[in-house]
C-alpha cells in the first residue's frame, strides 16, 4: 500500500479500524506550530551542513510557512489516514512544493521530531502558566496589604487556635504559589533540551550540526544520548507533578473560600459573577468556581498517574505507547491554565467581612496562649502557666464569656502573678502585634513580607 509515507514494505492496506485506532492527528494537530518550527530549523540545519542546497531549503521553508498560514486560516484538511500531525504536514508540503518536500525528513525520524515538538510546546505553556501564577500572586499581595490589620481566628484541627491577621493568611497562600512558580522554572530547564538529531534511536549518518539547530530553536542544551532523547517523557511527568501541586494548592485555598462563604462562617462573600443559583431553592448562591477548582485537582492527579503508568514498563527506545502522552499532558496544561485564570480573577474580588472574622476570633479562647505567655513573663514556669490558663478557660466556659471578660479578682484567684496589665495581653490586637518576628502574623511583619515578596516577584 503505497499511499502511506511508510508504505514501501507493506502488501495490504491498513485495516480501517486500526487506521483510526492508531491515529493521533485528532489531538496532536495541536502541535502544528511547533512541528513547523522544528521542521524549519531542521531544514536550515541541513542546508547549513550542505545536505540540502540553499534553494531546496528555501523552497521547504516557504512551503512550511504557507502551510502554517493555511492551518491558521482554517484551510487545512487533517487526514486521519495520514496518522499524525507530522505526516499530515509533510504530505501537504510535498503536495505543495513537489519532490523537494520529500527531502525534509532526511536525517530525522518522527521519534525525535515528536519529542522536539512536545518540548517546544510545553516550554511555551510553562511560560504562560508562570505569567498567570504571577498575576494570581500579585492579586494576593494586594489583598493581603488591604487586610494586613484584619483579625480572624487561625485554626488547627479546624478548631479556633490563635488570632491571626487575614493578610497573614493570604500570604500563606502566596507562599504556596511562589514555590509553584519556582518549581516550574526548574522543570523548564529540563524541558528545554533538544532531542532533534537522535533520529529514530541511534542518531544519523548525515553530518548534522545539532548545536546549530538548538540555537535556532532556543534550546539551552542538546540531548546527550539518542536512545534517551526519543524515549523518555520524564520532563512531561515532572511538569504534571508540578501542575498537580498547583492544583492541590488551588484546591486547598478553594476549600477555605467555600467554608468561609457559608452562612456558618460568613467571613467572605464571593462576587455573584463567580457563583450560580439553584433551580429549586431560590435562596441559594453556590460557590461553583472554588468547588470546580477543588474538583479539577483530581483530573490533574489523574494525568500525572496516567503518564507515570504509561512510562514505567517501556523498554528503550521509542514505543508507540508514547503517543498516549499527549492527551493527559494537554489536559493538565489546559486545566491548570484555566484554573489559575479563574483563581486570579476571583480572589481580588472577594468581599471581606471584617466584623464577622473578628467576632469569630473572639469565640474559642484564641488568646489563651497569650495569657500563658504573660504568666511566663511574670516568672511562672510554662507548664504551670498552661495549667492555670486551662482552669481560667474552664471558668470562662461556665460563665459563657471570653477570657478578657473575666474580672481581675477572678483571674487572680488562679494566679497571684496576674495584674491589671493582663488585659493588654488578652486583646486580639495585642495578641497578633506581639508576633512581629520574620514570618509572624503581626500587621507590621505582614507588611514587611509584602514589600520583600513584591521585590522578589519584580525581579523574577
Ligand atoms: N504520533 C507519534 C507519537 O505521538 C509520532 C511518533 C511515531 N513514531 C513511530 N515510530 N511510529 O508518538
Amino acid at each position: 500500500n503505497t499511499d502511506k509515507l511508510w508504505g514501501g514494505r507493506f502488501s495490504e492496506s491498513t485495516d480501517a479500524f486500526v487506521e483510526a485506532f492508531t491515529a493521533s492527528v485528532m489531538f496532536d494537530r495541536r502541535l502544528y506550530r511547533h512541528d513547523i518550527q522544528g521542521s524549519r530549523a531542521h531544514a536550515r540545519m541541513l542546508a547549513h551542513v550542505g545536505v540540502l542546497t540553499d534553494a531546496e531549503c528555501e523552497a521547504i521553508v516557504e512551503g512550511l510557512d504557507a502551510i502554517l498560514n493555511d492551518i491558521e486560516a482554517g484551510r487545512f484538511d487533517w487526514d486521519i489516514g495520514l496518522e499524525d500531525v507530522h505526516m499530515n504536514i509533510e504530505a501537504r508540503l510535498t503536495a505543495r512544493i513537489g519532490a523537494v518536500g520529500k527531502k525534509l525528513h532526511t536525517g530525522r525520524s518522527r521519534n525525535d521530531q515528536v519529542a522536539t515538538d512536545i518540548r517546544l510546546w510545553l516550554r511555551e505553556e510553562i511560560d504562560h502558566i508562570r505569567a498567570e501564577l504571577a498575576r494570581a500572586r500579585r492579586g494576593l499581595l494586594e489583598l493581603a496589604e488591604r487586610e494586613a490589620d484584619t483579625i480572624m481566628p487561625g485554626f488547627t484541627h479546624l478548631q479556633v487556635a490563635m488570632p491571626v491577621t487575614f493578610g497573614h493568611h493570604l500570604l500563606a497562600w502566596y507562599e504556596m504559589l511562589a514555590r509553584d512558580s519556582a518549581r516550574l522554572r526548574d522543570v523548564r530547564r529540563r524541558v528545554n533540551v533538544m532531542p532533534l538529531g537522535a533520529a529514530a534511536l541511534a542518531g544519523t549518518t548525515y553530518p548534522i550540526d545539532r548545536a546549530y539547530a538548538a540555537s535556532l530553536l532556543g534550546f539551552d542544551e542538546v540531548a546527550a544520548n539518542s536512545l534517551d532523547a526519543v524515549s523518555d517523557r520524564d520532563f512531561a511527568i515532572e511538569f504534571c507533578a508540578a501542575a498537580a501541586l498547583i492544583m492541590t494548592h488551588l484546591s486547598r485555598t478553594s476549600e477555605e473560600m467555600i467554608l468561609w462563604s457559608s452562612a456558618q462562617f460568613g467571613f467572605i462573600e464571593l462576587p455573584d459573577r463567580f457563583c450560580t443559583g439553584s433551580s429549586i431553592m431560590p435562596q441559594k448562591k453556590n460557590p461553583d468556581v472554588p468547588e470546580l477548582l477543588r474538583g479539577k485537582a483530581g483530573r490533574v492527579n489523574g494525568d500525572l498517574i496516567t503518564l507515570l503508568t504509561l512510562m514505567k514498563g517501556q523498554p528503550l527506545a521509542y514505543n508507540k505507547d508514547n503517543q498516549e502522552d499527549k492527551e493527559p499532558l494537554f489536559d493538565a496544561v489546559d486545566t491548570v491554565r484555566g484554573s489559575l485564570r479563574a483563581f486570579a480573577d476571583m480572589v481580588p474580588a472577594i468581599e471581606v467581612k471584617r466584623e464577622r472574622m473578628r467576632a469569630a476570633a473572639m469565640q474559642g479562647y484564641a488568646t489563651a496562649t497569650d495569657l500563658a505567655d504573660y504568666l511566663v513573663r511574670k516568672g511562672v514556669a510554662f507548664r504551670d502557666a498552661h495549667e492555670i490558663v486551662g482552669k481560667a478557660v474552664r471558668r470562662a466556659i461556665e460563665r459563657d464569656c471570653d477570657l478578657s471578660e473575666l474580672e481581675l479578682t477572678e483571674l487572680q484567684a488562679f494566679s497571684a502573678a496576674i495584674d491589671a496589665d493582663v488585659y493588654a495581653a488578652l486583646t486580639l490586637e495585642g495578641s497578633v502585634a506581639a508576633r512581629a518576628h520574620y514570618g509572624g502574623t503581626a500587621p507590621d511583619a505582614v507588611r514587611a513580607r509584602i514589600r520583600q515578596a513584591r521585590e522578589l516577584l519584580d525581579n523574577e
